[in-house]
């Protein structure tokens, strides 16, 4: 199949070039001349394993083209998946601006050949109707079905994801959209749910936010845990061994982060209260992940009192996850920002999303070249993001280049009987 894909984020690059991968013919369309033109090189703008390989070969074999040219690559194409930002906006909702330029351009493209048009941004339910609407309003030659396609893809592991999803929901009421769509799909999965276009928006949003549940939820448990001797690990472990349950998205931690989950619950909260219903539970699950990253300061100041000037911090991991360089809503910023507000000095080290921090914070901060030169003289070392080579430091190596042998785990990846064993200070999350 011919596509073209608005948008060379997260989303629609890899999308783009998975479905390339597939066999598709894809253009891939940005309106940033510089990320066009690096794209065109085989320069990734964004860190995710396996992509470049991704993009140089389908490139190569002419499957994968990039331009700026949206016309041109609406003409070429018999679908097209718009997957610009929909960035949260002051008060919470999604910045549909992008979404609507785009499908204002798609409109003025389009002849009277039918195409079949794909939300893939999360965006508001309605959000289908609206695109369709706008097309329609430029062009009213237009033949167009106006579709959603929710993408599950995470960060880190987004090729893969694609490849291997648990379900594609494609949201048509149109035929021979289904038709094409599920074609499109179908070399991903046998798991395709074909539903209404409202009720496919509202799936991305739901599937979402039940997540974000998951995760405040056993946050909560944590810092019940901690106020009376409980292990969070072996709780959740215990919980998740019912199927009903399941054993995922049960880290007790700092709180969600990323360009997901924080923006997504803000956008379904505004979406229910603009329609006059009051969604407690979810105003509650921010409300725990708002808080929940303060637990480092609190153990902090349970360590060293509230007198911290003078004192360094070693902080480990920036990226709001591993195995990404993606800094948005990121837990590490929240703490360091506090910590140098109580007096501390902040030294930090991440492997890949240094250079993004010092875009924030500047020299607000110290970095280090790596773990060792950060923890150099530090008086706690705080562990933010799990990357594998923090999980697998020698606690010797800990203990010898910090002041004190005192470590806050914030993703409890040690085990608090052996560090305490080993001479360590050490506090997790509810263990
Ligand atoms: C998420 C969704 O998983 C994905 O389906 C959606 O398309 C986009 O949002 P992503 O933000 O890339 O993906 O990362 P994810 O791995 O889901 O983690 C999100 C946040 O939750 C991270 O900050 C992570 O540290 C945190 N988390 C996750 C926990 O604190 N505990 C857990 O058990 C799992």
């Amino acid at each position: 199949m011919k596509l073209a894909v608005v948008g060379t984020g997260y989303v629609g690059l890899v999308s783009g070039t998975c479905f390339a991968e597939l066999g598709n013919t894809v253009i891939c369309v940005d309106k940033i001349d510089e990320k066009v033109e690096m794209l065109k090189r085989g320069e990734i703008p964004i860190y995710e394993p396996g992509l470049k390989e991704l993009v140089v070969s389908n490139q190569e074999k002419g499957r994968l083209t990039f331009s700026t040219d949206l016309a041109a690559a609406v003409a070429a194409s018999d679908i097209i998946l718009i997957a610009v930002g929909t960035p949260a906006a002051e008060d919470g909702s999604a910045n549909m601006s992008y979404v609507y330029a785009v499908a204002e351009e798609i409109g003025e493209a389009l002849d009277s050949s039918y195409k079949v048009v794909v939300n893939k941004s999360t965006v508001p339910v309605g959000t289908a109707e609206k695109v369709e609407e706008i097309i329609k309003e430029k062009n009213e030659n237009a033949q167009v079905d106006v579709c959603s396609v929710p993408e599950f893809l995470r960060e880190g592991s987004a090729v893969k994801d694609t490849f291997n999803p648990d379900r594609i929901v494609i949201g048509t009421s149109s035929k021979k959209a289904e038709e094409m769509l599920v074609a499109l799909h179908k070399p991903l999965t046998e798991e395709i749910v074909v539903t209404d276009v409202r009720s496919s928006e509202m799936i991305k949003y739901a599937s979402n936010a039940f997540l974000a549940t998951k995760i405040s939820f056993i946050n909560e448990i944590a810092n019940i845990c901690d106020a009376y001797g409980a292990d969070v690990k072996a709780v959740a472990r215990g919980m998740g061994l019912d199927n009903r349950i399941g054993p995922k998205f049960l880290n007790a931690g700092l709180g969600y982060g990323g360009s997901c989950f924080p923006k997504d619950t803000k956008a379904i909260i505004h979406l229910a209260q603009s329609a006059g219903y009051t969604p407690e539970l979810l105003q509650a699950v921010e409300g725990v992940n708002e808080r929940q990253s303060f637990r480092i300061i609190e153990h902090v100041k349970g360590i060293f009192g509230t007198e911290l000037i003078g004192l360094k911090a070693c902080i480990l991991g920036l990226a709001f996850k591993p195995e990404t360089d993606d800094i948005r809503d990121a837990p590490a910023l929240k703490i360091i920002d506090q910590l140098l507000e109580m007096g501390m000095a902040v030294k930090a080290y991440d492997p890949i999303a240094v250079e993004n921090t010092k875009k924030v914070l500047g020299d607000r901060v110290e970095y280090g070249a790596n773990v060792e030169e950060t923890l150099e003289g530090t008086d706690v070392m705080i562990l933010v993001t799990e990357w594998d080579e923090f999980v697998k430091l020698d606690p010797e190596m800990i203990k010898n280049k910090l002041n004190r042998a005192i470590v806050v785990d914030g993703r409890n990846v040690y085990e608090p009987k052996a560090m305490r064993e080993a001479g360590f200070i050490y506090h997790g999350i509810g263990r």
